[in-house]
């Protein structure tokens, strides 16, 4: 099957990119104005260089590690991505339970197409986390936070790098905006696609994480999301309202780092949002390090933004980060090929890193160090 030929995630890219309609390939690819952070961070994990160990015999290596005192199979976890449905009609529960059944955590997104209750009953067992965006709206976001709760969700992550929408020229000229105004070419790109629409058409209306009850049309909601006025006082609230593991996500300063943890998180992503917010910050991976040497040896960080190999965790590993969160590299699958599709990243990422531990001579994770990567 043409799955099993992908070899990388390029290839499921590429899969991707023809059976899905282009307004929607572009929406999951693109990035903000000159898309450059985006492409900085790929390139970043490129420069990254590999120094091995001699004679480890290394058979079967442990990638497991322990991420906010839960064991996880490698370090991993499945990052937040709104209206996943629109990628492929199976969407977050796909998602969620490729994450479960293979023992890495997945974080649905405020702006998912599917509710926190889909996700429990899709993976009861998983390791399920909310990502929250926060407005100035306090019973929406008591709501959303009530709603992950209720779902049994452990981990919340705050994501505070949209005071206001990135500009993603794609998605404008695609006529992807909110409210949507299809230009010719785009609906004619995708009456191209009549499956994919016919499977869209047949399977339920997208719902919004959480928000089935909320007043007003998809688009108002996602509107609201973005919020300017965001500020130290949300996440003093937070803290107060949820009784979870907390993690703060869009830190690209080691100050702003330290400043979080003081105020009650529990960790940080370090994140530029994939270079679709603000365009032109440093990479992810180059900043990894001072943000480790400000917060310690003990706070969890995550890093996202370019991961698209299993060398990629391992060099953010062994350069400072507990794990990576990934974006478009599980919506390739994802669009390549619905829940088979995003399990086929999975196992890509998975053997890579494994490879990469073997062939460096580590028979573990913990054993990772800036001793083995620089850039
Ligand atoms: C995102 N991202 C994101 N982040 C977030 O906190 N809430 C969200 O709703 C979304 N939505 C979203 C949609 C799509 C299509 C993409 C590609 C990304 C950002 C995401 O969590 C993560 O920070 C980046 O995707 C990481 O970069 P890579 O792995 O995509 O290069």
């Amino acid at each position: 099957r043409r799955l099993a030929r992908a070899l990388t995630i390029e290839d499921l890219r590429r899969i991707g990119r023809r059976t899905t309609p282009r307004a929607v390939f572009e929406y999951v690819d693109g990035a903000a104005d000159r898309e450059r952070t985006a492409a900085r961070n790929v390139a970043a994990f490129e420069s990254a260089v590999f120094v091995p160990e001699a004679l480890n015999p290394v058979r079967d290596p442990d990638l497991s590690t322990t991420l906010l005192g839960r064991k996880i199979a490698l370090p991993l976890v499945f990052g937040p991505t709104g209206y996943t449905r629109m990628m492929h009609h199976e969407g977050e529960v796909a998602v969620a339970r490729v994450a479960a059944r293979n023992g890495i955590p997945y974080a649905l997104s405020t702006v998912g197409s599917s509710t926190a209750e889909d996700v429990r009953r899709a993976a009861p067992d998983g390791d399920n986390w909310f990502q929250l965006y926060m407005t100035n709206d306090k019973p929406l976001n008591r709501k959303l936070v009530d709603s992950a709760l209720n779902a049994g969700f452990g981990t919340m992550v705050l994501t505070i790098d949209t005071a206001v929408a990135g500009r993603r020229l794609k998605d404008v000229r695609n006529g992807l905006t909110i409210p949507p105004t299809l230009s010719l070419r785009t609906f004619l790109d995708m009456s191209r696609f009549p499956y994919w629409w016919f499977k869209k058409l047949m399977t339920e209306p997208i719902r919004f994480a959480s928000l089935e009850d909320f007043p007003g049309s998809s688009a108002d909601v996602a509107q609201r999301m973005f919020d300017p006025s965001l500020s130290e006082e949300d996440l003093v609230w937070l803290r107060e309202a949820w009784p979870g593991k907390l993690l703060v996500k869009g830190i690209l300063r080691p100050g702003d780092a330290k400043r979080v943890i003081g105020l009650g998180a529990d960790g940080v992503v370090v994140s530029n949002h994939g270079g679709r917010q603000l365009d032109r910050t440093p990479s992810t991976l180059e900043v990894l390090a001072s943000i480790r040497a400000a917060v310690g040896d003990d706070v969890p960080v995550l890093l996202d933004g370019g991961v698209r190999h299993g060398q990629d965790i391992a060099a953010a590993v062994a350069l400072g980060a507990d794990a990576v969160l990934s974006g478009r590299a599980y919506l390739y699958g994802l669009m390549a090929g619905g829940e088979r599709g995003v399990s086929r990243a999975l196992q890509i990422l998975r053997e890579q890193y494994q490879r990469t531990l073997q062939l460096l001579g580590l028979d573990a994770t913990a054993k990772l160090s800036g001793a083995h990567v620089h850039l």
